[in-house]
């Protein structure tokens, strides 16, 4: 992308996540200052600004869990904490001189597109109008937390909160603590707050696949060998990238794969949980991968502990100080924590965001969320998407789509630059036949015979995860092909586009 005048369009970014981080930092490698960054919280981070609860940790290891072109080469440990991975991202954010570009505390509400005057029209939630000629989503599939219904739950007269909301001035040692949940955020925290409690009841609805996480700390000669030799931590990367990225046919039901994971996960399961009866009650009823798979050396010993409790059999309701099953006992809690998860298939949700013809996002997805890569909307030029519908991934690390998805974003505009395009709007066909295929593809995954999970609508259409596999991914948005869009050609072009975004949205807010 060029950096001429006629080149500087104004760029809204949405989140200050990894996806945001990745596409401002990709701009400013090319030079364009012309961007800001909206972040409704105080700090950059978004998954690991918000997930601070005890023992906090990526789950696809570390060295492929941060971008390539930002490799860290020493990472504390395989599977690096919260702390250390919020660290790295405000480090990326400091070396690229970000915090000049992000709006903190500045939550966007909504969006117009202006077809006249080929801009998107950005309401903050404080009532200000920003105009942008580019409007990139990267708020992320994971950062709304669920709240389960459960009958009681307001009337509870302890604490309660979600795990991603966690509590650090609640302090646990010697209480009562309910855990509503037991999937990929429950198992990281109950092993480091199991010790501390005096009786901790672990509320679960379904069972779930558990892998050996095998972690380790990484010496420091480790650490000094990947830092000298780059091409070795390279290599280590790519290595780390291969050995997960072979799990895909686990994911597309390919039965010797299934076969051997399950029975790999069968024997950790029986020779690590004592009690036969415990044992049982962690033998999933869907195939892997159905769910999150779960990676983890501590979950499985600390229910073997004697003041953890599975509890099976549903919650029926919670009173003042307990929660009661449904079949009928009555089990007190000074604390509970709830570890239910995102409202993950709601997307751009709660912002108003309308396209052409005043037409609604909502509306045109009518719960079924879809865009061309999981990127692009018919009915809504110049909008990005990042980790958008059907991106998710069962099986790898999701930095390497959101660096596909950035390195696609800027194809576009690149495109545009050199074509003179004001504005490009995906036809529908292309949206409709990718979508037709992607989720034809998705009824042969692991996903399709699982019940409910976070992938999935109430009324089953999977609208999160990527039907194939990474390399796929990359090879179908490795080129931005703008026959694929509609485009409309610049007019008055210095005039408008010279102004950076700051400027028209202080003059909007005066
Ligand atoms: C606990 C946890 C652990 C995870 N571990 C892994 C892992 O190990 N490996 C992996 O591949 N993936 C993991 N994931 C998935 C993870 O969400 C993605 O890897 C990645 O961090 C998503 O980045 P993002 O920028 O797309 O979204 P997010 O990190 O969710 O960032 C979105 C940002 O947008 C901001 N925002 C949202 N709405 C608005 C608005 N209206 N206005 C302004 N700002 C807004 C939010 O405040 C937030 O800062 C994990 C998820 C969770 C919840
Ligand atoms: N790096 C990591 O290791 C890590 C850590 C945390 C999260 N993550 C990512 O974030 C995703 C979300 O993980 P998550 O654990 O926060 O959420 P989740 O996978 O959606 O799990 C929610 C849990 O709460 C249970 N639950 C939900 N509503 C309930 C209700 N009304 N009553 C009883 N139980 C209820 C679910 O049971 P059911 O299974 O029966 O629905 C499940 O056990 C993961 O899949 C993963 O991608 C990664």
């Amino acid at each position: 992308m060029n950096t001429s005048a006629d080149g500087s369009r104004r760029i809204a970014i949405i989140g200050s996540g990894f996806a945001g981080l990745c596409l401002a930092i990709q701009l400013k490698k090319r030079g364009v200052e012309s961007f800001t960054i909206f972040e409704k919280a105080g700090r950059i981070g978004g998954t690991w600004r918000d997930n601070t609860y005890p023992g906090a940790c990526c789950d696809v290891p570390a060295f492929s869990y941060c971008f390539s072109f930002e490799q860290k080469t020493d990472w504390s440990r395989k599977w690096a904490p919260q702390s250390e991975i919020l660290e790295y991202m405000e480090s990326c954010a400091r070396k690229y001189d970000l915090a000049r570009h992000i709006r903190f505390n500045t939550e966007i509400a909504g969006a117009r597109w202006d077809a006249d005057e080929n801009v998107w029209r950005l309401k903050t939630a404080a009532g200000e109008e920003v105009v942008a000629d580019v409007l990139v989503s990267g708020v992320g599939q994971l950062n709304r937390p669920s709240i389960p219904k459960i009958e009681g739950l307001e009337n509870f007269k302890g604490v309660s909160f979600h795990s991603a909301r966690w509590r650090h001035d609640v302090d646990l040692t010697g209480r009562d603590v309910a855990v509503i949940g037991n999937a990929a955020s429950a198992i990281q925290f109950i092993p480091v707050i199991a010790p501390q409690v005096r009786k901790l009841s672990i509320f679960q609805r379904s069972a779930n696949w558990m892998v050996e996480r095998g972690d380790r700390a990484y010496t420091d000669a480790e650490k000094e060998r990947f830092t000298r030799h780059r091409i070795l931590a390279l290599a280590y990367r790519w290595l780390i990238y291969f050995q997960h990225e072979i799990n895909w046919p686990i994911f597309r039901r390919v039965k010797f794969f299934v076969e051997r994971t399950q029975k790999m996960c069968e024997q950790y399961r029986r020779s690590t949980l004592k009690d036969p009866k415990l044992q049982e009650s962690q033998l999933p009823d869907y195939p892997f991968g159905g769910k999150r798979m779960l990676i983890s050396d501590d979950y499985f010993p600390a229910l073997n502990r004697e003041n953890v409790e599975v509890v099976l059999g549903g919650i029926d309701r919670v009173t003042e100080n307990a929660l009661v099953t449904k079949d009928g006992r009555t089990i007190p809690a000074d604390v509970i924590v709830l570890a239910t998860g995102f409202q993950s298939t709601s997307f751009l949700a709660p912002m108003a965001i309308n396209g052409v013809g005043g037409r609604s996002l909502n509306d045109e997805w009518n719960g079924a969320a879809r865009a061309y890569l999981g990127i692009t909307v018919a009915g809504f030029p110049n909008l990005f998407l990042m980790y958008g519908p059907n991106t998710n991934l069962g099986h790898n690390s999701i930095i390497f789509m959101i660096e596909c998805q950035a390195n696609y974003i800027l194809g576009c505009l690149e495109e545009m630059d050199s074509r003179g395009l004001a504005s490009i709007e995906l036809s529908r066909d292309v949206m409709e036949s990718f979508d037709t295929r992607v989720q034809r593809e998705l009824q042969r995954t692991v996903w399709a015979a699982t019940g409910k999970s976070w992938y999935k609508t109430e009324d089953g259409r999977i609208t999160n995860n990527w039907s194939g596999s990474t390399i796929r991914y990359w090879w179908e948005s490795r080129h931005a092909d703008l026959s694929l869009y509609h485009q409309r050609v610049r007019a008055r072009v210095t005039e408008r586009i010279a102004r950076p975004l700051e400027t028209a949205a202080h003059h909007a807010a005066d």
